[in-house]
This record gives C-alpha cells, structure tokens and sequence, in this order.
C-alpha cells in the first residue's frame, strides 16, 4: 500500500517536473541551497517577515469580507467585526498586533543587516529591495491605520498629508488635494486608501519580497563573521562551511515560528492594544473633523521619524529631515567603507556609533509619542544629530579604524 502511494507521488512529481520546474526551484532554493552554519538568532526575522506577511493577507482578507469603506459605515464596520462576526475579534486583533510585529520583526531584520554589513557588495541591490519594501510597508501601515476611521485615523492622516504641503510654490498645497481628493480627509480618501491598502501595496510587497529573495540567493547569504563562504569550496563545489537550508534551516525556522507564535498569542488574547501601542485608545472613538484630538502621536513605530519631524522648527526643513533619515539608509552599501563586514572585527569606532545609533532611534522613538515640550524638543534634536552623525561620519569612522583580522573560516562561538 505504501509502495504503491510512494509511485503514485513519484509519478505526480515527475509528470509536474515535465512540465513545471517545481523540483528544480525546490532545490536551488531549499534543498541544495547552501546557507553558512553559523546563523544564529538574528537570522530568524527574514522568515518570520514572511510569516508575519502571510498572516496579514490572510486576515486583511476575512476583514475585508465585513469591512465597508465609506465615511458613513467604516466605523460603525469594525465595531460590527468586533461583536458580531464570528471569530471577527480575532482576526482584527490578528491583524492589528499583526502590524506592530511586522515592524517589530523588520526592524530586528535590519538590524542585522546593519551589524553583519549584510548590504555591502554583492548585497547592495539586496538591501535596496529591503529598503523599498520598508517605504512600502509604512505606506501600507499608514493607510490602513485610515480605515477603521476612529479619531486618530482621521487626524494622524490629516497631519502627515497636510505636510506636503510644506513643499513651495503652491506645488504643496495642489498635492494634498490631489492625494486627499479633496479639501479635507474625507470620503475620497478613504476609498482610495482603502484600494491601495488592500491591492495596489499588497501586490508590490508580494513581488518586491519575491526579488528580495532571488537577489539573496543569487549571492547567497552573508552570515554573523561576515565572511564569503563560496571562497572555500569542497572538491565537489559545494562550500565547506555551507550546509542545505532544508532540512537544517527549515526545521531552525520552525523552532522561531513557534517561540514567535507564542509570543503573538499572548499578546493577541491578553494584550491586543498593547496599552494604547498598537491600538490608540483615541481610535475607538468615531473620526469627528469638529473635535481635535488633545494630542495626535503617531503609532510607535514611525514615532522616531515623527521626533525628528518636531525637532526642526521649519515646517519644510522638518519634512526634509524626515524623508532624509529614511532616505540615508538607502545609502549605507556606499557610506560604510569598511574593509570587513561584521561587527565582531570591526574598530572600537563603530561599535560606539552602532551603539549612540541604537540609543538616539530608541530615545527618538519614545519622544516621538509625547506631547514635545522644550525639554522633549531639545532631547529630540541632540538625538537626531546622532541619527544623522552615525549614517554621513559613517565614510570616515569606517575607513580610519582599525579593523581585526577576518577567520578564514566560519566561527562557531
Ligand atoms: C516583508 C519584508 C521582508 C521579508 C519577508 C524579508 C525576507 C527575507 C528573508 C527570508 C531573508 C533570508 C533569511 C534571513 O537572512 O533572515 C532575508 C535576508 C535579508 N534581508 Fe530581508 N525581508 C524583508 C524586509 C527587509 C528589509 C526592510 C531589509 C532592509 C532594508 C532587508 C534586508 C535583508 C538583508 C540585507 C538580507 C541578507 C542578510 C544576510 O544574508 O545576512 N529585508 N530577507
């Protein structure tokens, strides 16, 4: 019986082979793709994004089964996903812890990218993919967080779009009607934000994370000594220090989905608006254009760029800090002239940098939440000197330091 059903899959397979390259992609791409032995737990945010991303489709589906985007019913929508649908609370919930992980887990992802210099050669293009699918995740985020149309969707919008029109010669002023629709946020955004929420920047996403992965396996994957594993090969031309993703990796991946599912479900069942982070407490009231928020904060994760936002005192010079923090990371392949890769052998230099970086993004991202008082303005200011210190000084700490011999090999520690 066994026998038999192991034929009838050997046929399958074969009779798809014969017409569809499904064993060769899972072997370029999994079972003869060889990954350096020495990941460790940085190395489980790439999969969780895809997992995360995955989780978002799917549930931004079934809402959309019930949600209605117009100005009359998007509310009163939601609330009905909440107590009546079935099962609506959680997918909802799914959904809105879900954006907050997402973020949580790409920032972990760049980071190490930053740390094992996972973007320098040949990974520039690599890291460029990353970077537009992080633009295209805020947008993403940023629309959506319209549509339940509480109070904060209604005036975070009105904030963030009325800064275009900080742009000169009436340029400004054209493109917030051009984007709203209209002279307020009103209906005509919400529907249009409604379409590139769930079409338009899905459907980017899906393909960028598709070349995102391409450009990595046609390098290979850099690891935490940031060596090339492809400079030590085998007599079979496989690299020494290179083992198969599947199984090895496969299985490491589900051990991180596990330990990450975990930690979604705790937060989904016991904590979904996580205090007011990932829901704002504002936002289970009804967009209402009469009656100003008290205080408008974006959520925490684009609260650093919103810090560095507030911390310029020029409406068109703040809105320009803002797209250049975001903008300056698109060039780190080209301002890290290092001559190795990863932390652990680089100088004292940049160590400290990484660290003063780390801080001042923290320290922008808590002040980003709060009323800006002159102390808070102050604080956000000095940090974003060294927001912008540790990405332009970079060509010069990088090139002066001493670096420490690279292993030839990878190391195990
Ligand atoms: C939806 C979002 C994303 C998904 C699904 C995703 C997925 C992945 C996966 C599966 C890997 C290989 C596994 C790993 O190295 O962890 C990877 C590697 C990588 N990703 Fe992403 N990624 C995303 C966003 C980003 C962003 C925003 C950046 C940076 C701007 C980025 C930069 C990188 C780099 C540099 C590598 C190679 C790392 C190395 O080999 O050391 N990714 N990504």
């Amino acid at each position: 019986m066994v026998a038999r059903l192991k034929q009838i899959a050997c046929g399958l397979i074969g009779w798809i082979d014969a017409r569809f390259p499904m064993t060769k992609w899972w072997n370029e791409h999994l079972a003869q793709y060889y990954a350096p032995k020495n990941f460790n737990f940085w190395y489980f945010f790439g999969s969780l994004a895809l997992l995360v991303l995955v989780n978002q489709i799917l549930t931004g589906i079934f809402l959309t089964m019930n949600y209605k985007p117009s100005e009359a019913d998007a509310f009163a929508s939601v609330e009905y996903i909440m107590r009546d649908v079935s099962w609506g609370w959680l997918v909802r919930y799914m959904h809105s812890v879900g954006a907050s992980l997402f973020f949580v887990v790409i920032y972990l992802h760049m980071f190490r990218g930053l740390i094992y210099g996972s973007y320098k050669n040949p990974r520039e293009l690599l890291w460029l993919f990353g970077m537009v699918i992080y633009l295209l995740l805020m947008a993403e985020a940023f629309m959506g967080y319209l549509l339940p149309w509480g109070q904060m969707s209604f005036w975070g919008a009105q904030v963030i779009i009325n800064l275009f029109g900080a742009i000169p010669f009436g340029i400004g002023d054209a493109l917030t009607v051009w984007i709203r629709g209209d002279f307020a946020v009103g209906d005509p955004t919400l529907n249009r934000f409604f379409a590139l929420h769930v079409a338009a920047i899905p459907l980017l996403l899906v393909a960028l994370v598709f070349f995102h992965i391409i450009a990595l396996h046609e390098v290979g994957s850099n690891n935490p000594d940031g060596i090339e594993i492809k400079k030590n090969k085998g007599p079979d031309g496989i690299p020494l220090d290179g083992i198969p993703f599947h199984p090895y990796y496969t299985v490491k991946d589900i051990f991180g989905t596990g330990m990450f599912l975990i930690l979604f479900a705790l937060i989904v069942f016991f904590a979904p608006e996580m205090t007011g982070k990932f829901l704002e407490p504002d936002n289970f009231v009804a967009a209402d254009a009469m009656v100003t928020p008290e205080h408008i904060a974006p959520l925490w994760y684009f609260a650093p760029f919103y810090a560095i936002l507030r911390a310029v005192p020029d409406k068109l010079m703040g809105v320009m800090a803002m797209g250049g923090a975001i903008g300056v990371m698109f060039l780190l392949p080209w301002l890290d002239r290092s001559k190795v890769r990863s932390i652990r052998y680089r100088g004292p230099l940049t160590k400290i940098a990484v660290t003063l970086f780390v801080i001042s993004f923290l320290v922008l991202g808590a002040l980003g939440t709060m009323p800006a008082g002159d102390v808070e303005t102050w604080i956000a200011r000095i940090c974003s000197v060294i927001y912008f210190g540790f990405f332009l000084l970079m060509p010069i700490y990088t090139s002066i330091e001493n670096t420490l011999p690279e292993p030839d090999r990878v190391t195990m520690k």
